[in-house]
Formats: structure tokens, C-alpha cells, sequence
């Protein structure tokens, strides 16, 4: 399946556009597009900061588009069309994500849009936070003032997509920890404040290489619906006044945004002993004026992470500092399942895999090896079929020996596909030669998981030391 991708309209694809609306227009259950609004805009206004109009192009076909219009301070999506054969690849809510950037820009904080519950796109509008208020009316409150917008992108920040809540794999216990201490009081704040709970705004997570400390802050900043800013030690010391005194002015400029999840990933590197290294002495005390500075006021929260907790300085880990210390392990043999089958639904081309094995294969793999294992057995089934493509070809007998991958039952298997296949069809022809569960289990026996016994040990004692919840 050829790639897709999301430009801004331009005046040359009106006709190809128009033919999509159209086309779109008259498929069964396709969302009722006002044609002659959206083809206004399209040619009268022409996309423009309050008119944006984007464009999804597969080589040289535009596949989606999608049109919004500013009117009055609100936004309005006019117009969300996806071919029929490109429906359910993502397009909808990348167009979406799109024209609600160029909206935001253009300072409009709501975004409505009309449509009947049901329509083929109201998914896409789902996953990008839109609710239904009526019957046919969904809105959508950005949670970002125009304002704050140029802030959080000063200090390389953005808002992101829900489904990185949704997508993280595992890791029950904490995602049901985060609902409860800080979503919950976060959305009930006047309930929670009459019974003196107080919504943590500091959380350290702690734990070794690639067990996904990084994507479950991004996955609460997702949750939460608060713009994400990672601030990159190695940037800020980089910048023209230093490491202490960027990070101050860091800090400063946003807490000036409304809501705002500040990340610094390995925070070791900066907030070590000072004991140990003297040098670090006034990083550390910005970063330990950071934290009661983000307890000041409502909608912050900082995230810091760490692979070596017991380096930090020991003021840095003392109770009431971080609200919230938790441990972020290696993932247990049901994160694993969750985390496999996620990473094997991108390959097509697949044998029914024995999950429970590659499971038992796997014992303190995190997320990132396990993606390792998969991508390794994934190249060297495909070097497997690209072998036997030459082999094919070189001993001239052409297709012959392929067929398409999901119609090649085993009866099939070697026989020609004259109608998809080869040259003259649409598809290029996938050989039969599908990833196996003994590729992964190779893959797994041939890598060496990043933790180690010792390794785990140490996490352990120390999650037993700094744990705090
Ligand atoms: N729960 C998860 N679900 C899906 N993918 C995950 C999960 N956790 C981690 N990953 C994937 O594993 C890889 C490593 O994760 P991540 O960078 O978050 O780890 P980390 O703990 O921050 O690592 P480091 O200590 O090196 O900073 C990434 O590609 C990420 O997408
Ligand atoms: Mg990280």
C-alpha cells in the first residue's frame, strides 16, 4: 500500500478535489458534504490562515481532503472526504489534526463541525476529541489559549493526538493510577478541593533503558489534553546564557500557559549528586525551585524521568517534592502480549504466530527490544521473499512461484494470480513467504534483552526505596 501524506491545498488541485467531493458525495453512508460551501471556499476564499484547506495525496492521487473556515472567533470544519479505498488508514484525523492547527493559529479555541451520527468520518472527529452536543452538532474546545500557542512551540512543544493514551500498551496499574490521582481531581477540581485532595503537579518516573517512561509522559500529556513541552537538557545548555539560567526562563515563560505538562527526560544528567558533582550545584537548585513553582497554580504538571534514581540528589527525591515516584519496569508477560500483537498488526504478510511462545521467549524484553525482535524477524522474512523473487525470476518462471499475500491459501500457494498480480495489476505481488513464529523466536534467542539480572535487581531495590504513590 503506497504511503500517504497531508499538504495544504493548492490552486491546482481544484479539479481533483472537486472529483473526490463528488465522488465521496455519492458513496452510500458518505458524509453529506455541502458542496457548494465547501467549493466557495475553495475558490473564492482560497485557503487561506481563516479558510485552511489541506489535501491527503497517495502518489499522485489526492485520496482526502478537508476544508475549515473561520467564522465569527469559532472554527467550522466544512468538510472532512476520504476516498472509499482509503478509508480506515488514519487520513481522517490527520486531515482533521491539520485543519484544527491552522484554525488554532488562525485564534479560534472551539471548532464545531456538523455531521450525522454514524457518518463514515464521525470516527476520525471522535479521535480527535470532538463530542457531540445535539443531534448533528460535535464540538471540540481546543485546550490551548491562541496565546499560549507560540509558547509551548517556542520551547518545541505541541499538543497531542489522543491515541497516545489510547495506543499505550500494558501498563494497566499505572494508567489506572494516573486516571485516578490526577484526571479525576483534575475534572471534579471543586469536588476534590472540598475533601483537601490535592492534584499532583510534580511526578519523577524512574526505571531502566526503554521500558517507556517517555511515552507514558507524552500518554498523560495525551490524556490530559494538555500540550506536551520536552525540555532538552543538551538544548538548553546550548542555549546563549546557559543550562541554569535557560531552564529558568524555560520555566518562567511556561507557567504563563494555561495547562501545560513540562517533561525532562533523563533528569540524571543534570539533578546528579551535588555532592558528587559540584558542578551541578545551581541546575539543581532551579530544578528544585521548579517544582513548587508548578504546585503554585492549576493545569501544570512535570514529569521527570530517570534511569539511575538512587543518583539523584537526595534533596531532589525528598517527600514533598514529587507527588508521584513511580517505578517503570520491564513489561510482564501480559504487557508483552498486548505490546506483540500491537507491533505485529503493521506486518500483513504473516503466519498465524504463536503468541504465548514468543511471549515466554521474551522475559525482560522492554517495549523497545521487543520492537528490535519484531523488526528483525519482519526484515528477515522480507529478505526471504525478496530471495525468492530473484530466484523466480532468474530461473524464468516468472510469477509463477508468487502469489498474492491473503489469497494465497495453501491450495493456491504457487499457482499465478493473473488478475492482481505482476506488472499489469494494481498491486505489487507479495510473495508467499509470510513471517513465522519461528523468525521472531530466532530474533528473540539472537538479541540480548537491555536489562540485565543485575540490572533488575537494582530496579527492584530501588523501586522498594523510592516508590511513592
Ligand atoms: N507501553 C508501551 N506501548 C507501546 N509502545 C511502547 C510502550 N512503552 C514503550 N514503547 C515503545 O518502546 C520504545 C522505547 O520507549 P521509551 O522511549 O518511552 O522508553 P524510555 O523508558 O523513555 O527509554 P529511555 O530510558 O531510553 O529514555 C519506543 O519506541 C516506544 O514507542
Ligand atoms: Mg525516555
Amino acid at each position: 500500500m503506497p504511503i500517504w501524506h497531508i499538504r495544504p491545498y493548492e490552486t491546482v488541485d481544484y479539479a481533483a478535489t472537486v472529483r473526490l467531493l463528488e465522488e465521496v458525495r455519492s458513496t452510500p453512508g458518505g458524509p453529506p458534504i455541502n458542496l457548494t460551501d465547501t467549493v466557495l471556499a475553495l475558490r473564492h476564499e482560497g485557503p487561506d490562515a481563516e479558510s485552511p484547506a489541506v489535501v491527503a495525496v497517495a502518489g499522485e492521487h489526492i485520496v482526502g481532503a478537508a476544508v475549515g473556515r473561520k467564522e465569527g472567533g469559532q472554527g467550522r470544519v466544512l468538510t472532512v472526504a476520504i476516498a472509499p479505498a482509503w478509508r480506515h488508514h488514519g487520513i481522517g484525523s490527520g486531515l482533521l489534526q491539520s485543519v484544527e492547527n491552522q484554525l488554532l493559529h488562525a485564534g479560534c479555541r472551539r471548532i464545531t463541525t456538523l455531521i450525522t451520527p454514524g457518518q463514515t468520518d464521525e470516527e476520525a472527529f471522535l479521535h480527535r476529541g470532538f463530542a457531540a452536543t445535539g443531534q448533528v452538532l460535535y464540538d471540540k474546545e481546543i485546550p490551548l489559549r491562541p496565546a499560549d500557542v507560540s509558547t509551548v512551540e517556542r520551547w518545541g512543544g505541541a499538543l497531542l493526538s489522543t491515541s497516545e493514551w489510547s495506543n499505550l500498551a500494558g501498563m494497566t496499574e499505572e494508567r489506572a493510577l494516573i486516571e485516578q490521582r490526577l484526571l479525576l481531581p483534575v475534572r471534579e477540581r471543586e469536588l476534590a478541593e472540598a475533601y483537601g485532595v490535592v492534584i499532583p503537579t510534580a511526578m519523577l518516573l524512574f526505571g531502566p533503558p526503554g521500558t517507556g517512561k517517555t511515552s507514558f509522559a507524552r500518554a498523560v500529556a495525551a490524556r490530559l489534553e494538555w500540550p506536551f513541552v520536552e525540555l532538552l537538557p543538551s538544548r538548553l545548555a546550548s542555549g546563549a546564557t546557559g543550562l541554569a539560567s535557560e531552564l529558568r526562563s524555560a520555566i518562567h515563560d511556561l507557567m504563563g500557559v494555561e495547562r501545560v505538562v513540562v517533561f525532562i527526560d533523563e533528569v540524571d544528567e543534570i539533578a546528579q549528586s551535588r555532592e558528587t558533582r559540584p558542578e551541578n550545584q545551581s541546575v539543581v537548585n532551579e530544578l528544585l525551585k521548579a517544582i513548587p513553582a508548578f504546585r503554585g497554580v492549576a493545569g501544570r504538571l512535570l514529569i521527570c524521568a530517570t534511569n539511575a534514581v538512587s543518583a539523584l540528589d537526595p534533596a531532589f527525591v525528598r517527600p514533598g517534592r514529587f507527588d508521584l515516584v513511580l517505578p517503570v519496569g520491564p513489561p510482564d508477560a501480559t504487557g508483552r502480549r498486548v505490546l506483540l500483537a500491537g507491533l505485529l498488526e503493521r506486518v500483513a504478510n504473516k503466519e498465524e504466530i504463536d503468541l504465548d511462545a514468543v511471549v515466554a521467549a521474551t522475559d525482560l524484553f522492554t517495549p523497545a527490544d521487543l520492537s528490535a525482535v519484531v523488526q528483525r524477524s519482519a526484515a528477515a522474512a522480507f529478505h526471504r521473499a525478496a530471495d525468492s523473487t530473484r530466484a523466480a525470476l532468474t530461473s524464468g518462471s516468472g510469477l509463477a512461484s508468487l502469489s498474492l499475500a491473503g489469497t494465497s491459501g495453501a491450495d493456491e500457494a504457487g499457482k499465478p494470480d493473473s488478475d492482481a498480480a505482476g506488472p499489469h495489476g494494481g498491486t505489487p505481488a507479495t510473495p508467499t513467504t509470510p513471517l513465522r513464529t519461528e523468525d521472531l523466536l530466532e530474533a528473540a534467542r539472537a538479541a540480548r534483552p537491555t536489562i540485565s539480572l543485575t540490572e533488575l535487581d537494582r530496579f527492584r531495590r530501588d523501586a522498594q526505596a523510592f516508590t511513592r504513590i
